[in-house]
């Protein structure tokens, strides 16, 4: 049974004192920003619209968002692993209309029972000796709370797993996992696959743990479900990879020295982050992989972390990616829910740096762009993804997340950034205006919940200026989440 929780009001967090006690007490989803009611069944409601709507401004922002934390027996012990839901604003000439769902994954399932056959990211799973003895290789979970893409005419909620939920744009409902059929087998494909308009081809990349460890870049056409492969890059420990950068010519690999073994993940029920292992001393790779050829190039640079890259393009012969780096990989811990009841949310404001690659020189030429910076970055995607950018937008959480700022950077290193009162907004979703040229012509759709009270708000702001044009509330508190998509409506 699950009831409404009680609204709380709390302080901020404060920044503890070494000698007291910390405060671990409570529940992290009864906390901002990651409160969410999804357990109170599916959400369809109106939202109340202030301001103007761009007249073009049609479609649905779908995102996904980790909302369950704990229920019956079972509890997430990191931000990445609590359950997802899908959450969507269809804006059409009528208005905007909020619906939310809890996704009903094979995880959500067992976990109605407390339990955790699978694995996940930084939760133990609960595989008896038989299960592990007969299947070494754990089976990884189907909880896809990370991303919402298009894949042909399927909508599709990712994860870092072989499991990809397709669902029904209408009402939510997960429909069926995705089946490649080709020979590459059982990959986890990472969540933030690239797409190649000119080309009209889904690149992305996985990594592969066997007795030949690499990383495999693939391909398809959006639609198909048989991918080819583009290259594979062999190594001897994996490092742990979330996003990679993608040009006309290559797709540019991040080897952080933040990896691990194929071995160690063989007969073990620990959360997949937790067997990893920060080693700087190595620094970080940089593998260019020649999409026409497979030919793989290596750079080196400083050790650094990343979850995401802004953009990556070709210019007179080098190679370029930028990249929300982070000086090592703590922020993964700091993410896990102990951690966030102990210490609050994090400071999310990796600094953006270029790193450009010139053949023949091993090591990358590096660039502090903007520090502190921002994450969830975003670039005009179909007008300069792969193309060298001059606008790049993110969001930046201050520590204890109890406000954020819609940051945006321009090609001299020039910021704006933008506030909702009382509100943690997330990331960023650039929707272009039809037939836009300029990189910033367009609307930022950013969501976010009240620190206090049961309210969330999407914002529309203009890109360029961020001003807020629009304002779509509802009085639930939507969690925080990491990505989606807009998908605009058929033109009537
Ligand atoms: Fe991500």
């Amino acid at each position: 049974m699950h009831m409404n929780r009680p609204v709380r009001s709390e302080p901020s967090p404060p920044v503890l004192p070494l000698a007291r006690a910390p405060n671990t007490a409570g529940r992290i989803g009864d906390r901002a920003p990651f409160r969410s009611q999804v357990e109170d069944g599916p959400v369809s409601i109106a939202a109340t619209v202030r301001g103007q709507l761009p007249a073009w401004l049609r479609g649905d922002l779908v995102r996904v968002a980790p909302a369950v934390f704990e229920r019956d027996g079972w509890r997430a012990r990191h931000w990445f692993d609590a359950l997802g839901a899908l959450l969507s604003f269809r804006i059409d000439g009528a208005g905007v209309h909020f619906r939310q769902r809890l996704m009903e994954t094979e995880v959500e399932r067992a976990s109605r029972a407390g339990r955790a056959p699978r694995t996940s990211f930084a939760s133990p799973a609960d595989r008896g000796l038989w299960s592990r003895a007969l299947s070494p290789a754990p089976s990884i979970t189907d909880n896809a709370n990370v991303n919402v893409v298009a894949l042909g005419d399927e909508r599709v909620a990712l994860t870092e797993s072989p499991h990809q939920w397709s669902f029904d744009p209408d009402t939510l409902q997960l429909r069926h996992l995705l089946t490649y059929q080709d020979r590459l087998g059982h990959l986890a494909m990472l969540a933030h696959p690239h797409f190649d308009f000119a080309r009209d081809r889904v690149v992305s990349a996985a990594p592969a743990f066997g007795a030949t460890s690499g990383i495999v870049v693939y391909e398809h056409a959006p639609a198909s479900r048989t991918r080819t492969l583009v290259g594979r890059i062999p190594v001897k420990r994996v490092p742990y990879m979330h996003a990679f950068g993608l040009t006309p010519r290559h797709a540019i690999l991040i080897g952080h020295p933040f990896d691990v073994s194929s071995l160690q993940l063989l007969w073990s029920n620990r959360g997949f982050i937790d067997h990893f292992a920060w080693r700087p001393g190595e620094g970080t790779r940089l593998w260019l992989v020649d999409r026409a050829t497979g030919e793989v190039r290596v750079h080196t640079a400083a050790a650094g972390f990343v979850f995401h890259v802004v953009n990556a393009f070709e210019e007179g012969g080098d190679t370029a990616i930028d990249v929300a780096l982070f000086p090592d990989p703590s922020i993964v811990r700091a993410l896990g829910t102990e951690a966030l009841l102990r210490d609050g949310f994090p400071d999310l404001a990796p600094s953006i740096v270029r790193w450009r690659l010139t053949p023949g020189r091993e090591p990358a030429v590096a660039e502090t762009v903007l520090e502190p910076g921002f994450d969830f970055p975003t670039v005009a995607y179909r007008l300069r993804s792969g193309q060298r950018h001059t606008v790049a937008w993110g969001a930046r959480i201050a520590r204890g997340a109890r406000r954020s700022e819609i940051v945006r950077l321009d090609g001299q290193g020039r910021t704006l950034a933008y506030a909702e009162p009382g509100v943690v907004l997330g990331e960023p979703v650039l929707v272009s205006a039809p037939a836009a040229t300029r990189e910033d012509d367009g609307v930022l759709l950013a969501v976010g919940a009240a620190t206090e009270g049961d309210r969330s708000v999407l914002v529309v702001l203009d890109a360029a200026t961020l001003e807020p044009l629009a304002h779509a509330e509802v009085p639930l508190p939507i969690p925080l989440g990491f990505h989606g998509s807009f998908f605009r409506a058929p033109a009537a």
